[in-house]
């Protein structure tokens, strides 16, 4: 069953990536996201930290943090082969590395990177207790997840996301508790949550990894 609903997200977007790039929501969802992430990820950003962009898209952020911090190592990793075709061709000289590939088997070792982020991707996920699994396997001790998602806490985005998972189907935007929850099940702390953006309500969740994976 979730090996079908993740062939028709590839599927939709594999089509969507033709024109990903121009779409409006953009300006409206992930760049606003993107800002987010810099926001909250400035104290933690050092030479030669290793990032992994989850669900990367068209690869704007990675690219965006590459351009803050050329000493970075950055990897973004998609389901969408399209997707990740119209990242590489962005590709200049930088020093990302793209993947294709599924959160709920992130092709990584084990306490790989220091920060792992995840815009506007985890409802597509079938299983998204496995994906905090799999994030927290590939994150070091103490290493960050920052994940942002559309908020349905509150009521505009009860109504916009609601819409959004009857008009695409099979995906499913989390509630802020039951992601703290969820978190904490797999082995992250310190969870720090916070709602932006109220045009179309978000919400943005750290949690740090703690050593042991208690799934
Ligand atoms: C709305 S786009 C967001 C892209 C990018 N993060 C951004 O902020 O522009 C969601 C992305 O998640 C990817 N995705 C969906 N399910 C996935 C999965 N199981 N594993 C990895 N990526 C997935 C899609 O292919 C798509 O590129």
């Amino acid at each position: 069953m979730s090996v079908e609903i993740k062939k028709r997200h590839e599927e939709r977007f594999d089509r969507w990536s033709k024109v990903y790039d121009r779409s409006v929501l953009q300006m409206l969802i992930f760049n606003t996201s993107h800002n987010m992430f810099f926001k909250e990820m400035a104290p933690y950003i050092k030479d030669g930290m290793k990032v992994l962009d989850i669900g990367c898209g068209t690869g704007k952020f990675a690219y965006r943090l590459c351009n803050i911090n050329k000493d970075a190592r950055i990897h973004g990793i998609d389901i969408s082969g399209d997707m990740i075709k119209k990242a590489e061709a962005k590709r200049r000289d930088e020093n990302i590395e793209f993947k294709v590939g599924d959160v709920e088997n992130l092709p990584y070792d084990s306490h790989t990177f220091d920060v792992i982020t995840c815009s506007n991707s985890f409802h597509h996920y079938p299983n998204q207790k496995r994906a905090v699994a799999e994030m927290h396997r590939v994150l070091k001790e103490d290493g960050k997840l920052m994940i942002v998602d559309g908020c349905r806490d509150r009521l505009l985005g009860k109504v916009i996301f609601g819409i959004v998972e009857i008009v695409e189907g099979d995906v499913y935007h989390i509630f802020e508790n039951e992601l703290r929850n969820m978190l904490m099940s797999v082995g992250f702390d310190k969870v720090k949550q916070r709602k932006f953006n109220p045009m179309a309500p978000l919400l943005f969740t750290m949690g740090h990894a703690t050593k042991e994976k208690k799934l």
